[in-house]
């Protein structure tokens, strides 16, 4: 091995590919439904429409798709991806990984290390610091990583999480820093909670809801605590383009911008001045597909690093439930301002079927073991694009 394989290689985003699901629905159609008045779900939580799920079709459409657009985009032989790391909390399995999944669908094997990362909504964020920390140790030797955050977010119907539900997937080359370079240096922090968690065997999340939002806040607070050191908070933050968070729901991120403001000894009009110029506009997409769990922080980065100059920094603070949370800081590259990857929502977002609140009651009776054909929610299977995929 030579001295120059074993150089730090330029590091980062070379490129990114997104992917929602096929179905939609706005969350002002699952109010009634559940006796609540819609502007809870639409103020009082901040969300807007949930992407959904058609029968058979789950988290490896998801992560498949996105990992194609990503790799299309980035243009590299595949030869070179050396690592696939996908992060998720809808595993299909408790030993295969969904990686493999992945793989196959795509044709990647060989020299590959392939695997799952497992950390609620973290695990993505987990998989990308360990394939950029891979590059920067030398150990890839300049080959290139395909990373993945994808996921189904589904509560049991009528839980209070219902209204914030959602799905979608980001996938990540990590190579030359085309999109975005990460830096080295990050903040975490973590301690043992029990606010939101899935026992085996279990369909759906059991959430302490009031208790996953103080470790949310305890987290964020912690995290941008140490990014500004002994600095001048203003002077930190000024250097930031935009400010993304892991987006349970958008009043969560909102919730949190407050506590960091008030750490920092804010008054209520920087704070939303804050969150208005800095945080609200990187939701955009996310208000538009709900909570998409490890892959909600990453679908708020790609919103805000399009469209940037070379040399702007966006911090991404990521959260996952038990808890873990690390912020990461990234700057833009040359392929920022063009945002090609904005192109992925568009088109799924055009070709997604909105259900009404029957549909919905139609499509969630099949996890009551009910089969339900995609023809009886509504969804036209014949000019559909995706037809019946099988995760399995
Ligand atoms: N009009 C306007 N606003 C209204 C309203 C109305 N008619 N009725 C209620 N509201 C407001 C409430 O005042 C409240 O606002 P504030 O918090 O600002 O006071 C808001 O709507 C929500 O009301 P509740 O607190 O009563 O909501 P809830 O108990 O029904 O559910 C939740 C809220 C706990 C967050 C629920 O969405 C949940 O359990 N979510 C899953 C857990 C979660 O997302 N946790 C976030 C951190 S953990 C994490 O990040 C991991 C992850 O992705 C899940």
């Amino acid at each position: 091995m030579s001295t120059a394989a074993t150089a730090t290689p330029p590091t980062g985003i070379a490129s990114i590919g997104l992917h929602l699901p096929p179905l939609s629905m706005p969350v002002t159609e699952l109010a009634p439904l559940r006796g609540q008045d819609p502007m809870k779900y639409t103020h009082g939580l901040g969300c807007e429409t949930m992407s959904l799920c058609p029968p058979d079709y789950g988290v490896v459409e998801l992560a498949t798709e996105a990992a194609r657009r990503a790799i299309a985009r980035w243009g590299g032989d595949t030869e070179r991806i050396g690592m696939l790391a996908v992060g998720t909390e809808t595993a299909v399995d408790m030993s295969r990984p969904l990686s493999a999944w992945v793989a196959d669908r795509l044709g990647l094997k060989g020299a590959v290390r392939s695997y799952e990362v497992k950390h609620a909504c973290y695990g993505g964020t987990l998989a990308l610091r360990q394939a950029a920390e891979w590059r920067l140790s030398g150990a890839a030797q300049d080959q290139a990583a395909l990373v993945v955050a994808a996921d189904v977010a589904l509560y049991e119907p009528g839980d209070p999480g219902e209204p914030t539900q959602g799905a979608g997937a980001v996938a990540m080359v990590i190579d030359e820093p085309r999109v975005a370079s990460i830096d080295p240096v990050s903040y975490a922090w973590s301690e043992p909670e029990f606010d939101f968690w899935r026992p085996i065997g279990d369909s759906y999340p059991s959430v302490d809801g009031a208790l996953s939002l103080d470790c949310y806040k305890r987290a964020a607070e912690n995290c941008f605590k140490a990014l500004v050191g002994k600095r001048n908070p203003e002077e930190v933050l000024s250097e930031l383009a935009a400010i993304c968070f892991h987006v349970p729901f958008p009043k969560m991120v909102r919730k949190a911008v407050d506590q960091i403001g008030e750490f920092f000894g804010f008054g209520a009009e920087r704070i939303e001045q804050l969150y208005a110029d800095k945080v609200s506009p990187t939701m955009v997409w996310n208000r538009l597909c709900g909570n998409a769990y490890t892959a909600s922080l990453w679908i708020s980065v790609a919103n805000a690093l399009e469209g940037l100059a070379v040399g702007q920094r966006v911090a991404a603070f990521s959260y996952g439930s038990g808890f873990g949370a690390e912020l990461l800081m990234l700057e833009s590259g040359t392929e920022a301002s063009a945002g090609i990857w904005a192109k992925d929502i568009e088109a799924d977002l055009t070709a997604r079927e909105q259900l009404d609140g029957a549909a919905y009651t139609r499509l969630r009776a099949q996890d009551d073991g009910k089969t339900i054909l995609a023809e009886e929610i509504g969804l036209d299977v014949a000019t559909s694009r995706f037809g019946k995929a099988s995760s399995r």
